[in-house]
């Protein structure tokens, strides 16, 4: 079976669903999405999105804190659009129908979130993800964009360093199927299952490890954005919106820990900053139950909790039954996001003609070295919108061209090895997840140095051997979970080896990436980004500059 498209968007979250609405009525354009858009990990960015929409605020502000906040790693040229766009994102969602809380006389309320000098994140309570996504899916619906739900891709197709199309399966008869596109966008989110505690239930890494080993760059792959918040022992997030309502931090003392190490923002200091504060008191026995501390909402007024935060406490209830108007909530910091992704310019390209990358899949770099909460969802929606103007504009002039059937054939061996192999071995593509996730979560975390760095770069090149005998023992061809994890895992293996590779390579500690051998930021040496790319099955690392364009790099504090 083939599937011909103009331009085939690959993820149906933010940046997908706005990528589409983009095309619409411009291009036959097409979403495939590996479950449905309503599923999409966009919903799990709660607490806000920012935009300097305050006459008090001025969007040069926002950018000068959300370069600040990233350590000054991010690329300022790709900060001053996100900025300067974020208004006019704001009445467009208004125009999507988004239901924003307001204040008393009508206007956006904003609350404070972490890492910024003014009250600027935009929110709709503590769902602001999913009120999004929703406002955008039914506006995509509206207009009638195509839809391919629960189909998986797996490659991409290239002739000379340009585009043909991609390999998916379609998960509901497991056969594999070309689509032959012009142009292709990944807006396929990020890879935080690469990690064993982390906020996401679904990112596998998909696009930007399709991305990888079709030859093109992967950026910042050492720069992990760990929440400081997640409810002990669940990975669930509590969202910075807590923070933001004035929650507060405290050990096993009832200290107010953050003040010894961000007098000045306390816990609405950069989430590395409070991760690696978090994990400092555990590590010196000011933790409770062992290896947590607790977030308090007590002195909190329950009006407050009700109307702004009422899915922390119904989450804190369902899953530790505690109520947060009478007790603290154990917390702890995990994976939430992946400030890596595919190397694109401020367009959206990639170094594949034909190929564009927008949302957490994408490394333009807007977040540097950390990623400020409330800047992710304005990322999916600006750069969603530029990826789909950049593909059309260049689906406007190129032609179609066919997809070599060996590509379907190289596929069809390896899942025949892989089904052949249950007669041997028993290694499900999950037992090397849960062990790679395991290796990434003890040695590749908040604190590394070169003996951790060493031994994860040893731990995942056995896994990856490790991986060739797995076995796939379900058989059948209707919506085969198995499958699927195969190639999952297979993609997080290529991502973990590259974030490992660049840990090692980056000595220095900045922003998330903290080596302990290696304290001190070290403008001399790296300022600038670290690019993998993918030669004879390894990475091969290389440097890009990154662009300064009015703000000069000072020391960060909080
Ligand atoms: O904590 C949060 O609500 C997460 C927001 C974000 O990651 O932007």
């Amino acid at each position: 079976m083939t599937l011909k498209h103009d331009v085939i968007i690959v993820g149906g979250g933010l940046a997908g669903l706005r990528a589409a609405i983009e095309l619409k009525g411009k291009c036959d354009a097409a979403v495939f999405c590996k479950t449905y858009p309503n599923e999409a990990h966009s919903t799990e960015a709660q607490g806000g999105i920012n935009a300097a929409i305050d006459p008090k605020d001025k969007w040069e502000d926002h950018a000068y804190d959300t370069v600040y906040g990233g350590d000054f790693l991010a690329d300022q040229d790709a900060v001053e659009i996100l900025c300067s766009d974020a208004p006019r994102v704001i009445n467009e969602l208004m125009e999507f129908g988004v239901n924003f809380n307001l204040t008393s006389d009508g206007k956006i309320a904003q609350r404070p979130f972490g890492a910024q000098k003014f009250h600027r994140t935009c929110f709709a309570a503590d769902r602001t993800g999913h009120a999004l996504l929703y406002s955008l899916y039914k506006k995509a619906i509206e207009l009638d964009v195509t839809f391919y739900n629960e189909w998986q891709i797996i490659s991409l197709s290239t002739k000379n360093n340009k585009v043909t199309g991609l390999i998916a399966i379609d998960k509901a008869n497991s056969q594999f199927v070309k689509i032959i596109a012009k142009a292709v966008i990944f807006a396929t989110g990020g890879a935080g299952r690469v990690y064993g505690k982390t906020t996401n239930p679904e990112n596998t890494g998909d696009g930007i490890a399709i991305a990888y080993n079709a030859g093109t760059g992967i950026m910042d792959m050492e720069m992990v954005q760990f929440h400081p918040t997640t409810i002990r022992g669940t990975n669930k997030l509590l969202s910075e919106a807590a923070r933001g309502e004035g929650a507060y931090l405290i050990n096993a003392n009832g200290e107010r820990f953050m003040k010894k190490y961000a007098p000045d923002k306390m816990e609405l200091a950069s989430r590395d900053v409070v991760s690696r504060a978090e994990a400092m008191e555990i590590k010196e026995g000011r933790g409770v139950l062992g290896d947590s501390v607790y977030l308090d909402f007590r002195h909190l007024d329950r009006e407050i909790i009700m109307s702004r935060v009422p899915d922390i406490r119904k989450n804190a209830m369902e899953l530790l039954e505690i109520d947060i108007l009478h007790d603290p909530v154990p917390v702890q910091p995990g994976q939430h996001y992946t400030m890596a992704g595919i190397a694109t310019d401020i367009d959206c390209r990639t170094e594949i003609v034909g190929l564009f990358a927008a949302g957490e899949c994408a490394c333009l770099s807007v977040h540097g070295g950390n990623r400020l909460g409330g800047n992710s969802l304005m990322e999916t929606l600006v750069f969603g919108r530029r990826a789909g103007i950049s593909a059309l504009e260049y689906s406007n002039t190129a032609t179609f061209e066919s997809i070599d059937d060996k590509l379907i054939e190289k596929e069809e061996a390896k899942v025949k090895k892989w089904t052949e192999s249950s007669k041997k071995t028993e290694l499900m593509p999950r037992d090397i997840r849960m062990k790679m996730g395991k290796v990434m979560d003890d040695y590749v975390g908040p604190f590394r140095d070169e003996k951790m760095l060493d031994h994860a770069k040893d731990e995942i090149a056995r896994l990856k051997k490790e991986f060739e005998d797995i076995a796939l023992t379900e058989h059948s061809n209707v919506f085969n979970v198995e499958l699927q994890a195969a190639y999952e895992v297979s993609f997080m293996l290529e991502l973990a080896e590259c974030t490992v590779a660049s840990a090692i390579d980056r000595k220095e500690s900045r922003g998330a990436h903290t080596r302990t051998d290696y304290p001190k930021r070290d403008d001399t040496n790296w300022l600038k980004h670290i690019v993998c790319k993918k030669s004879n099955g390894a990475p091969v690392l290389s440097y890009r500059d990154i662009k300064i364009t009015r703000f000069k790099p000072v020391e960060r504090k909080y």
